[in-house]
């Protein structure tokens, strides 16, 4: 472990990170990759190495949907429901109880600010995995009155088996846990895989798995890369695949699955509209609509990346948003000052700054930001942007917002829905009328009405057209990890 910021953590986290060396949770055993391939994970506040990790083979994921069938097939699937209630509920304990460590462990490896790890994504994967434990015991079958005569007929819920989940960079626990909680809950097994650039928590949280007392297998953890991931979705062991990332990564991963006729869940990119209509409260839009897209440093994938503001408050919304992001603080995520902290990777680094050069090609005005330093990219806002520019059309997943004036609803409406994603749309007004009327016209997963971004386990999350297929949270995401039998049997 070499890197400045490191020295900022605590014993426990201190610990854990220079603990290893951190390999793959494959049943009860930690193991080194087949091959003995490792990683190194990067820390971006610094760009400096933080530890090595094992890097999964197939013969790895091979080892790890074996793992997972046996417990499917094992003590996970004998298990009452309410056994496994119990163990969700034990995991989130012990999540809360190192909940301070894992912000800093998810600080150190993403570069997320450790205040807003503590604040939104810890307790978010602990919400999320008690919500779901109150689940098992309520997966109900139904009976099913038919019009044959002498026959009963009901139907079954039963998970779908093992499940290869894949997850991103810019939540790691919280979408870990927003994976395998349906997944659990539904009594199925899992095999996870984390993002390259950031398998610290997710490692740490195999083993809180395992002090939870677990049965072996249920949760495997292997660390690796995109060779990984599409190892895990070709394995004929898998039934279901799980993915949060890129489109073109989903697209892919959807024709495979559709090939193989596996279950397919899928959560992708986005360019979410963010309209403020003239009658809104401006102050609180403007406040809304900077967190909307800088929060996290802009990758998110509902971050509301293309503002629409009425013609009449153009200026002094931009006025307004370019004066905080003049103040912003962006620095390392361990300093307890930072507001936004760096860009996770030199790749995605790379690929932000050459979306900003674009914009100033395309003729684009950048009003603010722009700038960057190691991986630190400042908040930034373009004005005179065209809805066919590549900054509007185009998922950035960066602290990069295009702001465009509209005259009219029907209008901003339709451009607002000129997209080929369709994850998350906003609406600033105090006319309810309008809220709602746009609320039905945008084509997408999630509407947020003089708010952006809230969530929740209880609340369905996904997307339209190509933001993905399926939804998170709720009922929705439990249904995507059970099949519905039918038993018909003749009573003589
Ligand atoms: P990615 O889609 O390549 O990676 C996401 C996950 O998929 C990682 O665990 C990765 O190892 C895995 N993966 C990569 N290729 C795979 C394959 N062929 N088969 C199976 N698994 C595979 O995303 P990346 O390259 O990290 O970021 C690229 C862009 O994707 C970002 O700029 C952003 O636009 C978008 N993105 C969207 C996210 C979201 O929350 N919807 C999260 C992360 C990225
Ligand atoms: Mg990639």
């Amino acid at each position: 472990m070499a890197t400045a910021t490191a020295e900022a953590l605590s014993d426990a986290a201190r610990a854990f990170v220079s603990g290893g060396p951190h390999r793959l949770l494959i049943g009860p055993d930690w193991t080194e990759a087949a091959d003995g391939r490792t990683f190194e994970t990067i820390d971006p506040a610094t760009g400096e190495p933080i530890c090595d990790v094992a890097h999964a083979g197939p013969e790895d994921v091979d080892r790890a949907v074996r793992a997972a069938t046996a417990a499917f097939e094992g003590k996970w699937g004998t298990m009452p429901a309410a056994g496994r209630s119990i163990l969700m509920n034990k995991l989130a304990d012990l999540i809360e109880e190192h909940a301070g460590e894992l912000a800093e462990i998810e600080s150190l490896d993403n570069g997320k600010p450790v205040k807003m790890a503590a604040r939104v994504d810890l307790p978010g994967a602990i919400d999320h995995l008690r919500y779901y434990a109150g689940w098992p015991t309520k997966i109900e079958g139904e009976t099913i009155p038919v019009s044959w005569p002498n026959v009963f007929v009901y139907t079954r819920k039963e998970p779908v088996g093992v499940c290869g989940q894949i997850i991103p960079w810019n939540f790691p626990l919280l979408m870990a846990a927003w994976k395998i909680a349906p997944a659990l809950a539904a009594g199925c097994t899992v095999v996870l895989k984390p993002a390259e650039q950031t398998p610290l928590s997710a490692i740490r949280l195999g083993q809180l798995i395992q002090e939870a007392g677990f049965p072996e297998g249920v949760v495997n953890v292997i660390t690796g890369d995109g060779e990984t991931g599409a190892a895990l979705v070709d394995h004929p062991g898998v039934q279901k695949v799980a993915f949060t990332g890129s489109t073109a990564v989903g697209r892919e991963i959807g024709a495979k699955a559709g090939r193989m006729l596996k279950r397919v869940t899928l959560e992708l990119g986005g360019k979410s509209a963010n309209i403020i209509l003239p009658d809104a409260d401006i102050e609180k839009a403007i406040k809304g609509s900077f967190q909307g897209i800088y929060f996290n440093t802009g990758q998110a994938c509902d971050a509301g990346s293309r503002l629409f503001v009425h013609r009449d408050q153009f200026d002094d919304v931009v006025s307004g948003l370019a004066a905080r992001a003049e103040k912003a603080r962006v620095g390392p995520g361990l300093d307890p000052e930072t507001q936004f902290g760096p860009l996770v990777s030199q790749e995605q680094f790379e690929r932000v700054m050459s979306y900003i050069r674009s914009g100033e090609e395309e003729g684009a005005e950048r009003v603010v930001g722009g700038n960057g330093d190691g991986l630190f990219v400042r908040p930034t806002l373009f004005t005179g942007v065209r809805d066919d520019m590549r900054i509007a059309r185009e998922e950035i997943f960066g602290p990069v917002l295009v702001a465009m004036p509209y005259d009219d609803l029907e209008e901003v409406a339709r451009r607002a829905n000129a997209s080929e994603y369709g994850l998350a749309a906003g609406v600033w007004t105090r006319d309810v009328g309008n809220a709602h009327r746009l609320a039905a016209m945008l084509k997408a997963g999630s509407i947020y009405v003089n708010v952006w971004g809230p969530s929740d386990p209880a609340a369905p999350f996904g997307g339209y057209k190509a933001s993905g297929i399926g939804r998170e949270m709720g009922h929705a995401n439990l249904d995507a990890y059970l099949e519905v039998k039918t038993v018909w049997t003749g009573l003589g």
